[in-house]
């Protein structure tokens, strides 16, 4: 796609194809062919099979340019997530910008086996805590659709929130969400009670955010990465505040990383306020939830 890389010649979606898929592969990107498809659907505005469809399409010179400003882009570095502006996650499209983490597959697997522990008893208002661009708090609640369930998304940054209310309004749920800004449970009333209190914390261990790939120590917020020391900051406020504001009988979910485990279930176990406590690992094998359910007496 550089102007003058190759012999003159109609530039058709199958040669532009080819050659990004080449100049990615340079640059480092792993599924370069699948990527650049992404890309090049984009920038067409069309569906990614409207490209096998026509794949002697030629380009017009305005969408080689906002094409090759993509590629350009995205060989710099910057996520395919946020070059297309949106993700699929788990039953909802988000739009997603550097405001807010891209959303990842083991979220995903919490969100599942949220659904599948609740299923056919929904929680009443639940709260979501560090929602980012509403990925949990918004796959919930499409899920539970019928049901009297409402969400409370919490995010200490603002612009995250911004993000996370278009992403309701898209996918229909805003009357179901209420939008809090502030640090984690330090928003709410001493009495408030919940049936479930979900989150996915920074937890990346501050010493190890230069071993990150570079596309998300560069371009993801790193308010959504670092955990502090061994990545257990927040994961200690929230095993330690979250337990007064769980009804009883009520539900933590904690995604962690694999190797904090046992600090987290000890921290839980010392509050002395949860009957059972379940590390629950991802398809990888890796421990990735923790979950802990309030004694039922409310002690
Ligand atoms: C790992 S991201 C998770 C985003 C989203 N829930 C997801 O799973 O894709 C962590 C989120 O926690 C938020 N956060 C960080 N510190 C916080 C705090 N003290 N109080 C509330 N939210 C916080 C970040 O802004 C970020 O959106």
């Amino acid at each position: 796609m550089a102007r003058g890389a190759e012999e003159p010649g109609i530039w058709t979606v199958r040669r532009v194809l080819e050659w990004t898929t080449r100049y990615l592969r340079r640059g480092g990107v792993e599924a370069a062919r699948f990527e650049a498809e992404w890309l090049l659907a984009h920038a067409l505005r069309t569906e990614r099979l409207q490209l096998y469809l026509n794949p002697d399409r030629p380009l017009s010179e305005a969408e080689r340019a906002r094409f090759r400003r993509l590629v350009q882009q995205r060989y710099r570095g910057v996520p395919l997530a946020y070059l297309l502006g949106t993700v699929e996650f788990f039953n909802v499209t988000l739009r997603v910008n550097e405001a807010v983490l891209i959303p990842r597959p083991e979220t995903e697997q919490l969100v599942e086996r949220i659904l599948r522990d609740h299923q056919g008893r929904p929680p009443g208002r639940f709260v979501d805590l560090g929602t980012g661009s509403g990925a949990i708090a918004l796959a919930l609640l499409k899920a539970w659709r019928d049901a009297r369930a409402a969400a409370v998304a919490v995010d200490i940054s603002p612009a995250a929130l911004r993000v996370a209310r278009e992403n309701a309004e898209k996918n229909g749920l805003l009357d179901r969400v209420t939008f809090v800004c502030g640090d984690w449970l330090s928003a709410f009333r001493p009495d408030a009670r919940f049936e479930l209190i979900v989150s996915n914390p920074p937890y990346v261990p501050t010493e190890a955010l230069p071993t990150l790939p570079r596309e998300v120590r560069v371009y993801e917020p790193r308010r959504a990465l670092d955990g502090g020391p061994r990545g257990l900051a927040a994961l200690a406020r929230l095993a330690r505040e979250a337990p007064p504001h769980l009804a009883p009988g009520g539900r933590l979910y904690l995604e962690i990383g694999a190797q904090q485990a046992q600090d987290v279930v000890a921290r839980l176990e010392r509050t002395g306020a949860f009957a059972r406590i379940d590390v629950l690992k991802d398809l990888a094998g890796h421990d990735r939830i923790v979950r802990a359910e309030r004694f039922r007496d409310g002690s």
